[in-house]
């Protein structure tokens, strides 16, 4: 089982998080990244976290460490922002907690390398568990004392939207091209020889077991809450066996131009980074237009 801590304050959101995660302490001094069932993206969001997390940590990969929170709406009361009011009230009962890492910064290509083994062990995981969340765009890394550590695993394992399909989703190949570390020469078949043999039925099992009842129950076409854990075993474990052999890398997307807008790009390209106007997102006078 997951650690279970009370949580105790709402401190404030993380905005830039789409579900509208919160820092909130818990009972045990502990502050956590909260992440709510009651949120738009639902409870299958938090099934992933848990799921893939806890998988991510047993191949030696950094996350930070989740536990359950029990959530007293109550505690939100005199939160100003209506929003932040109503998810908590939609969120009573438990929630998922990600250790907060203080101090830590967002990962940026340009001023944080990493090897290509280590960006073949993040690329092969995200090709097992079908992670879509981890682009440039949006890498969904943090640098805290110098190490990379992966959050966010919750736009993972598509087909646990629908399981009837989902042995034939499980077969589909990844494409890594739009990937956060497909800049950094990921070597996708060493990652493959040392993790895969790890991903066994057990160590499955075992992660598994690790979702708390409450977010498995009532979901169609399951009798009980083991039989669905057992559902999400099957498709990971196939896919484990041979995806790195489906994984493709197109060559960098920089031989082609962009079709993104300045705002999203500016900051991969090479200093110093073109300014823009604070009020209306347009390049500012530094770019002498
Ligand atoms: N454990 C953590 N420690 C410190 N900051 C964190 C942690 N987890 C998340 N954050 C910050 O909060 C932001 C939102 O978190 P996260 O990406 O998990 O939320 P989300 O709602 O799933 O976001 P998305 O919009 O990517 O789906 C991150 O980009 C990061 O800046
Ligand atoms: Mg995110």
């Amino acid at each position: 089982m997951l650690n279970e801590v009370t949580a105790t304050r709402y401190v404030t959101p993380l905005r830039e998080g789409g579900s509208l995660p919160g820092i909130v302490e818990a009972d045990d001094l502990g502050t956590y990244v909260m992440k709510f069932t009651g949120a738009g993206q639902g409870r299958k969001t938090l099934v992933a976290e848990v799921i893939c997390g806890e998988l991510a940590r047993r191949l030696a990969l950094r996350v930070p460490r989740l536990v359950t929170m029990q959530l007293d709406p109550v505690i939100g009361l005199s939160e100003p922002d209506q929003e932040v009011q109503e998810l908590l009230k939609a969120s009573g009962g438990l929630n998922l907690g990600m250790d907060y890492l203080p101090g830590s910064i967002g990962f940026d290509p340009l001023a944080y390398q990493v090897s290509s083994a280590e960006a073949g062990k993040v690329v092969w995981f995200d090709a097992l568990i079908n992670n879509v969340d981890r682009s440039w765009r949006n890498p969904n890394m943090l640098v805290w004392h110098g190490d990379l550590w992966l959050i966010d695993h919750g736009a993972t394992m598509i087909w646990h939207h629908n399981w009837p399909g989902a042995q034939a989703s499980a077969a589909k190949p990844y494409n890594a091209s739009d990937h956060a570390l497909a800049p950094f020469g990921p070597d996708v078949a060493s990652a493959a020889a040392e993790l895969a043999p790890l991903v066994t039925e057990e160590l499955l099992t075992e992660v598994t077991a690790l979702v708390p009842d409450e977010w498995l129950v009532d979901e169609p076409g399951f009798d009980t809450t083991d039989a669905l854990r057992r559902a999400y075993v099957a498709p990971l474990l196939a896919r484990a066996a041979d995806i790195h052999e489906r994984i493709t890398l197109d060559a960098p997307a920089k031989a082609t131009p962009s079709q993104a807008p300045g705002w999203l790009t500016d900051h991969l390209k090479p200093w110093p980074h073109p300014t823009k106007d604070s009020k209306t997102g347009q390049p500012g006078e530094k770019d002498g237009k």
